[in-house]
Order: structure tokens, then C-alpha cells, then sequence
């Protein structure tokens, strides 16, 4: 018999968890095959956290070999193929950004010291909790021995919110458009670009033919949709966190279509003029579990300009984590 893949998943009694635990153990992420849940909570939600795994006993999902949970990360991490890593402390009223930096900062360092000791050599890590991009570069940093390649952050439910919005302003299926991407860091910055995209083989943003729609209305909708969600729901995105964050670690792990491209945020290498070393959201095609940022698009004017903002902030945040000694 197969060995189980063992996937690591923090935050595992928050919101995003008690959609993504179920989506990987029915399957949506590895599909016909034996895998072992290790999740990661904080002292206090372990109670909680058993609660969540009588309910994932009470799916009898096939595929789920094992189920083990804890609160010491290099216990729950113990051999782990892929880590996705959600639970984060979140901004709290009179929050500075330092504070929520330094917080998140003592998760981040922990986790990844613990994946550097522990994890498989195959370990793939994913970073969806907030904000997300400086988080995967803590936890990269403190894992040294991990190839930095191997954290990865999500980009991939702006991504989503983009082929919808473009789709339902062209009147056309989300299948119909491809080559999107979002470029830069996970936060109001960042650029979901049409200029690459394309509808049915053609350029999104001719067949849109609006450049005010484009900078008034799809990019702020896009950029400011998990605001729009708190503001309907009175709670953030979760499910549709959750979906992203399955999508972009089975995308990973499976490979991207052929001729398309997906966004996700890993480390630079200097593409497009992103300093080398920050966790920025490229277009990326993934074979055989390696991914490739995809290489040659023009960048027009408008995008440059959109891009580099969005990069100056991972910068500031990348020299606010040096300054608090976090990385
Ligand atoms: P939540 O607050 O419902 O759950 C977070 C869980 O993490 C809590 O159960 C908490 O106890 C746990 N946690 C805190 N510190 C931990 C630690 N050191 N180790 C293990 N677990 C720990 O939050 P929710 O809604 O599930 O969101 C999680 C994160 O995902 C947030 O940071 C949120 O901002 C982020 N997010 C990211 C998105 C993206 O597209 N990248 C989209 C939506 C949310």
C-alpha cells in the first residue's frame, strides 16, 4: 500500500479550516490517495480543535489513514510533505502594523524553525495567514536547511476574484479566460493585470476597451474584495480561502494546465525587476512539483507602475521584519 501523504495544517479550529480540513480529506487536493492529517493549534483551541476532527471522523472519507493534533509544532510537523500554514494572529483595533508584524512575527519564526528540524526533505510549505507574503519570508528565513523555493504564499483567491469579476463583465464563462495574474504582494497593492490576460485566445484588456473600468472599478474590487466580504458576511473569507489555498498547493504538487499560468507568491529571483529573495505574486507553471516564473511578458507602463508599488511595500515590510529582528 501507498504511504499516506502527511499534510501539516495550522489555524486547524479557525474559519478557513473548517472548510479546507474537509475539502482535503474528501480529496480536492491530492485526489485517490492515503493521507495523514497533523494539525496545529494554539493551546487554548485544542478543545475545539478535537471537536472539528469528531466531525471529520464523522465524514468517514476513505482516503484519511490518520488524524493527530497538537500545539507543539515540531511534534505536529514531525515528517510533513506539505505544511499550509493559516493559523495567524489577526489585526485587532489600536493594532500598529509593527504589532501585528512582531506577533505574527513569533508564530512565523517558531513554525519555521520547526520545519527546518523536522519536516520531510520533500516538504512544500504554503503561507495563507496574513500577511501572508512577509509571513512565508519569516518562515523561510528561519528554516535554512529548507530550499527557499519551498515557501510559497497565496496569491491564489485574488487570482479567483479576478477571473470572476472579468468574466462577468464580459458576459462569459471563468473557462474561457486564461493567463491571468496577480502580480506583487497579497494586500490592497496588489496588481491584477488584464494587459496579459486572455479571453477565448484574445487580449482581456482590448475586448474590456475601458481603461477607467479597469483602474476605477476591477482593480479596487478585486484588491479591497476580502473588505467587501467582512462588510456582507460580518466574517472574512473563508470558504473561498480555503478553495485558493487548496487550488494553489494541488497546482503545486499536480502541475498547472497545459498553456496557461497560475498566480502564486514565491520568491523572487529577480524577474521583472522584483528584488531577489521577497515573496512576490508572479505568473508561474508548475511541472513535476518545481515551478517556473513565467518569463518575457511586457509589462506596459500602467502595470510597471502598479507593480513596483505594490513591490515597495514588500520591501518596507521585508525592512520592518529585519529591523524587529524576525528574519
Ligand atoms: P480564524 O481567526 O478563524 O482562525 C485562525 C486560527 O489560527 C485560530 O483558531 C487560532 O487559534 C489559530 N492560531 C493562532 N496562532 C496559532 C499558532 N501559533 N499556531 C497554530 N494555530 C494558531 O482566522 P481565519 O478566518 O481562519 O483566517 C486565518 C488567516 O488567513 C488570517 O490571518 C486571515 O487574515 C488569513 N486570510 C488569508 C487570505 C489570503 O488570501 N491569503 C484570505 C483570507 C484570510
Amino acid at each position: 500500500t501507498e504511504a499516506p501523504v502527511k499534510i501539516a495544517v495550522t489555524g486547524a479550529a479557525g474559519q478557513i479550516c473548517y472548510s479546507l480540513l474537509f475539502r482535503i480529506a474528501s480529496g480536492a487536493l491530492l485526489g485517490d490517495r492515503p493521507i495523514e492529517l497533523r494539525l496545529l493549534e494554539i493551546t487554548p483551541a485544542l478543545k475545539a480543535l478535537e471537536g472539528v476532527v469528531m466531525e471529520l471522523d464523522d465524514c468517514a472519507f476513505g482516503n484519511v489513514v490518520n488524524i493527530e493534533i497538537g500545539d507543539d509544532p515540531k511534534k505536529v510537523f514531525d515528517g510533513v510533505n506539505l505544511a499550509m500554514l493559516v493559523g495567524a494572529m489577526p489585526r485587532k483595533a489600536g493594532m500598529e502594523r509593527g504589532d501585528l508584524l512582531s506577533a505574527n512575527g513569533a508564530i512565523f519564526t517558531a513554525q519555521g524553525k520547526a520545519l527546518n528540524e523536522v519536516a520531510a526533505d520533500d516538504i512544500k510549505v504554503l503561507v495563507t495567514g496574513n500577511p501572508a507574503n512577509t509571513n512565508a519570508l519569516i518562515a523561510s528565513k528561519n528554516a535554512p536547511d529548507i530550499p527557499a523555493e519551498r515557501f510559497n504564499a497565496l496569491t491564489r483567491l485574488d487570482h479567483n476574484r479576478a477571473l470572476t469579476q472579468l468574466a462577468q463583465k464580459l458576459g462569459v464563462s471563468v473557462n474561457d479566460i486564461s493567463h491571468m495574474t496577480i502580480w506583487g504582494n497579497h494586500s490592497a497593492t496588489q496588481y491584477p493585470d488584464l494587459f496579459n490576460a486572455l479571453v477565448g485566445g484574445k487580449n482581456a484588456a482590448e475586448l474590456v476597451d475601458d481603461q477607467a473600468w479597469i483602474e476605477d472599478t476591477f482593480i479596487p474590487t478585486v484588491a479591497k474584495r476580502g473588505a467587501a466580504i467582512i462588510e456582507a458576511r460580518g466574517l472574512s473569507s473563508a470558504a473561498s480561502a480555503a478553495n485558493a489555498t487548496v487550488e494553489h498547493m494541488r497546482d503545486w504538487v499536480l502541475g498547472t494546465p497545459e498553456g496557461d499560468w497560475i498566480s502564486m507568491a514565491v520568491p523572487s529571483d529577480g524577474s521583472y525587476g522584483v528584488p531577489e529573495g521577497l515573496i512576490s505574486s508572479f505568473p508561474v507553471t508548475v511541472k513535476d512539483g518545481e515551478y517556473s516564473i513565467v518569463q518575457g511578458l511586457e509589462l506596459n507602463d500602467f502595470s510597471r507602475a502598479k507593480i513596483d508599488a505594490s513591490v515597495a511595500e514588500l520591501v518596507d515590510e521585508r525592512n520592518a521584519v529585519t529591523e524587529l529582528g524576525l528574519i
